[in-house]
């Protein structure tokens, strides 16, 4: 329970908060000016695909992400670069001036670039300080580094609380309309995930981005979850190295670089993330129990996920999986979420099981029904496409009921009612 006090009165509160520009007056639509596509353009084409072709004037975006994943990174990252032909200021209540150089001499050391002349850095967290910078400097691009961080002495509770988060984020939204300034802003995560603050936060902003990905692995996912301006689940692929957050343009390959050819307990599915299909390995292991009840681990699949596809495998195959550990794990740190890659985890955990290697050059696709069905899923043509991309000459799917149009070329697909026809398909067969 936190204690929410409800001081000043809405009159100060919103005090500049009479329609978005001040004094309202409806106009006609045909005479507001604007056009369809009025973006700034980004270098970092993964960051722009996320937020829908890039950075929209006047909107606000919020980035999420779990402490020390990359959010600074990548906010300075994109400051540095839109600097260069625009003003941009940089507002940091986490770090000092000194901090941030460092770390932009980091990102900028082996492009030899100079620090662009365009960027501005300020620690402040005081909300008024802040708009009055901004209306001195008038910069095209603001970046808040964090909105736990800023605060209105005029409230009474402390920093982060829900009231401080909720009226800062939406007089920092006023700003952005009325002057079509950009504004990012980096928000904490709770434990659960959430964005700290209230559920309304992200009612005010225009994009939600969160960063996310295994801080022990150095992949990171950039994932839209809500975007007035794109389509959303848009998933960007970054990797963390010392110069900052790198592109991953072609993520299949880079998740399936370390694979061990032949090895049992190894299966490839093709999961999408938002438009895209990605190729990532699935690993199993069964080992005996020790003592008590056996245990179900997944690392980067849902736990309930596992435990029906184990279940399904002991039943309606006969695997003995009854005083066997079952550990699957998702290559990469990446989670899969997806019901498509329910074969894939069938595959590696029988092949672990059996001893027995998945053919190489095989990927597998489809959904486990309860009864051991094979069930058809989204965007095949997309799936298939890929691992076809990537070299991969065989696909396992579910047998189709309507033959609309023909599989795409490439790569040869063998239909499977069920999970047991597929695993005779998918396994090395030994002579
Ligand atoms: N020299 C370096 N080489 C490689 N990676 C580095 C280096 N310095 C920092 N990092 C990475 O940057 C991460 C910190 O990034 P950053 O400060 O942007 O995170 P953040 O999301 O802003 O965290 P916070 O919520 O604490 O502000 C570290 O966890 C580390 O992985
Ligand atoms: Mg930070």
């Amino acid at each position: 329970m936190v204690e929410e006090i409800i001081a000043a009165p809405a009159k100060t509160v919103h005090s500049a908060g009479r329609g978005l520009s001040g004094a309202s007056t409806p106009q006609r639509l045909n005479e507001i000016e604007g056009d369809a596509d009025e973006r700034w353009a980004l270098s970092i084409g993964e960051f722009a695909r996320v937020l829908g072709g890039g950075i929209v004037p006047g909107s606000i975006v919020l980035v999420g992400g779990d402490p020390g994943i990359g959010k600074s990174t990548l906010l300075l990252q994109v400051a540095l670069e839109m600097a260069r032909n625009m003003e941009v200021l940089y507002i940091s209540g986490e770090e000092s001036e000194r901090q941030i150089k460092m770390r932009a001499l980091r990102l900028l050391k082996d492009e030899q670039g100079e620090m662009p002349e365009g960027l501005l850095l300020v620690t402040e967290t005081n909300l008024g300080a802040i708009l009055e910078h901004i209306s001195a400097i008038k910069p095209a691009l603001v970046i808040v580094d964090s909105i736990q961080t800023t605060y209105m002495p005029e409230l009474e509770s402390g920093a982060g609380s829900v009231t401080q988060v909720r009226e800062c984020a939406s007089r920092l939204r006023e700003l952005a309309k009325s002057s079509g300034i950009a504004i990012f802003l980096i928000g904490h995560v709770t434990k659960e995930g959430a964005i700290a603050g209230p559920r309304v936060l992200e009612h005010i902003v225009d994009t939600v981005l969160y960063l996310e990905g295994d801080r022990f692995q150095s992949y990171r996912l950039l994932r839209s979850v809500k975007n007035r301006f794109g389509a959303t689940s848009e998933v960007g692929v970054f990797e963390m190295r010392e110069k900052g957050m790198v592109e991953v343009t072609n993520p299949s390959e880079a998740f399936l670089a370390e694979r061990l050819v032949n090895a049992p307990g190894s299966a490839i599915a093709v999961t999408m993330e938002g438009t895209r299909p990605i190729l990532v390995e699935v690993q199993g292991l069964s080992s005996p129990t020790a003592f008590g009840n056996p245990r179900r681990t997944p690392n980067g699949i849902d736990f309930n996920r596992l435990l029906l596809v184990s279940a399904v495998l002991a039943r309606r195959l006969g695997l003995r999986l009854g005083d066997q550990d079952v550990f699957v794990n998702v290559v990469g740190g990446i989670q899969v979420e997806e019901p498509a890659a329910d074969l894939a985890v069938a595959a590696a955990i029988a092949s672990s099981l059996r001893d027995v290697p998945i053919r190489a050059d095989t990927v597998l696709i489809g959904e486990v029904g309860l009864s051991g069905e094979l069930r058809m899923v989204g965007q095949m043509p997309a799936r298939l496409n890929e691992a076809a991309k990537l070299g991969f000459k065989t696909a396992i799917v579910p047998k189709r009921l309507r033959k609309t149009e023909p599989w795409p070329k490439g790569i040869e697909v063998v239909e499977a009612r069920s999970v047991r026809e597929a695993l005779d398909r998918a396994m090395v067969k030994s002579e």
